[in-house]
């Protein structure tokens, strides 16, 4: 099987985590550390892009994680990404096809990025400043649909929306923008994050093909183009799916005979090739729950604090005899930082690794990194035995800059 998920990763691993091929406790002299495995992402890309059809093309959200080797990997398998910011783009260079999408995108971020492979503009406003910096670039309108995906973790699309601009005023928009010779070359509609149902990300996409073919009739344009969004998901509990990868790709490539198809993903490219590890520092028990406190917390890892999910393992001891129940948190402050309350884990002490997995996407992207003024966590990318290295910042190194 091609297509996977944490879980056979950890029937891989057997007792131990490894990426590219290395204990990932040798890596971890200095934590809090993501570690991103370069080849698992070789392998989720594959599993994907053998699936679809030519006529789809796959872009990588680079939300989800911007270090530059993972970025890079996906570039030099062809991929094509989605950026939201000057930022972004820096590390996009490498790709060939580079699409911008998100809200309130400014004249200078504009002129920044210059002439890329499609805008996706989120408003009239936008479509205006986007045809005004940049003659002749290629512009696909984000749609709020008035449908929804119910089963994602976070939806995007339907009701209101700060995102794209409503299905029902998308004619006007169109009226105002030929009036000003501006032509909308594609349609773009992202609905949710984390769909593990794949009939119902299917069916989502038919209704974005359905309602473009309904804006081309009513409108009189023709897009080149309908970006569908990303949002597969990926499981963070054992009792998650795997999302139906083959069922997803075929009805995808029926859509794709009539026109060229876009997917934007984050999560599915990316989640897997990545753990977060963190030392303990201190255990304890509080009123007969277990604590054990990390030296990594929500400034380095916010989202499991958030959606309470993500997997949490010893990183060496990954098939342990005994557990007992955990409450793991980092150092900071606040009750908010905890990577999870009850969590079964073999008997710790200080000095142990513990590793958060799927930490891949909205890991490093997604902290907080400045609150409390720990150190920023180090990244190190792993492929086939092969390390490359990004060093740990010191939050002092920034505060004293300020
Ligand atoms: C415009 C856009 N495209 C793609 C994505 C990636 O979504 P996912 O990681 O769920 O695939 C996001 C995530 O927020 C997004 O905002």
């Amino acid at each position: 099987m091609d297509n996977f998920s944490y879980r056979e990763l950890l029937d891989e691993w057997q007792d131990e985590i490894r990426m590219g091929g290395i204990a990932v406790k040798e890596l971890a002299d200095d934590t809090p550390l993501f570690v991103y495995d370069l080849q698992l992402i070789e392998r989720k890309y594959l599993a994907l892009r053998n699936r679809l059809s030519k006529n789809v093309k796959i872009f990588y959200a680079m939300k989800a994680n911007a270090n530059r080797y993972v970025a890079k990997k996906l570039a030099d398998l062809g991929c094509g990404v989605d950026i939201a910011s000057k930022g972004e783009f820096a590390v996009a260079k490498n790709f060939k096809d580079i699409i911008f999408s998100g809200p309130g995108k400014t004249l200078d971020a504009i002129k920044h990025v210059g002439p890329i492979c499609s805008y996706h503009v989120e408003s009239f406003n936008e479509a205006e400043k986007v045809a005004t910096a940049l003659s002749h670039q290629r512009i696909g309108v984000r749609v709020n649909a008035s449908f929804q995906v119910d089963k994602g973790v976070i939806t995007t699309s339907g009701g209101c929306q700060k995102f794209g601009i409503d299905e029902e005023q998308i004619p006007l928009t169109i009226k105002r923008l030929k009036k000003l010779k501006i032509k909308l070359s594609g349609l773009h509609c992202y609905s949710a994050s984390g769909v593990l149902d794949a009939k119902l990300l299917s069916e989502n996409a038919r209704k974005i093909i359905g309602l473009a073919k309904r804006i081309e009739d009513s409108c009189n344009v023709t897009f080149d183009y309908i970006d569908i969004g990303g949002g597969i998901g990926v499981p963070y509990k054992k009792t998650d799916p795997l999302f139906d990868l083959d069922l997803f790709c075929n009805e995808i490539n029926n859509l794709a005979e009539e026109r060229e198809i876009w997917i934007e993903l984050g999560r599915f490219l990316v989640a897997e090739c990545g753990v977060f590890l963190t030392r303990v520092v201190d255990v304890k028990k509080s009123r007969g729950q277990a604590i054990a406190i990390t030296d990594g917390g929500i400034n380095n890892m916010l989202r499991p604090a958030i959606l309470q999910q993500h997997p949490i393992v010893k990183a060496d001891e990954l098939r342990p005899q005994k557990t007992e129940k955990y409450y793991v948190g980092g150092q900071l402050c606040t009750s908010l930082d905890f990577f999870s309350r009850d969590v079964r884990l073999p008997k710790l002490k200080e000095g142990d690794l513990l590793a958060v997995l799927n930490a891949g996407a909205y890991g490093f992207s997604e902290s907080m990194p400045f609150f409390l003024g720990h150190d920023i966590a180090g990244e190190v990318a792993v492929e086939k035995g092969k390390i490359k290295e990004i060093r740990k910042v010191s939050a002092e190194w920034y505060l004293l800059r300020r």
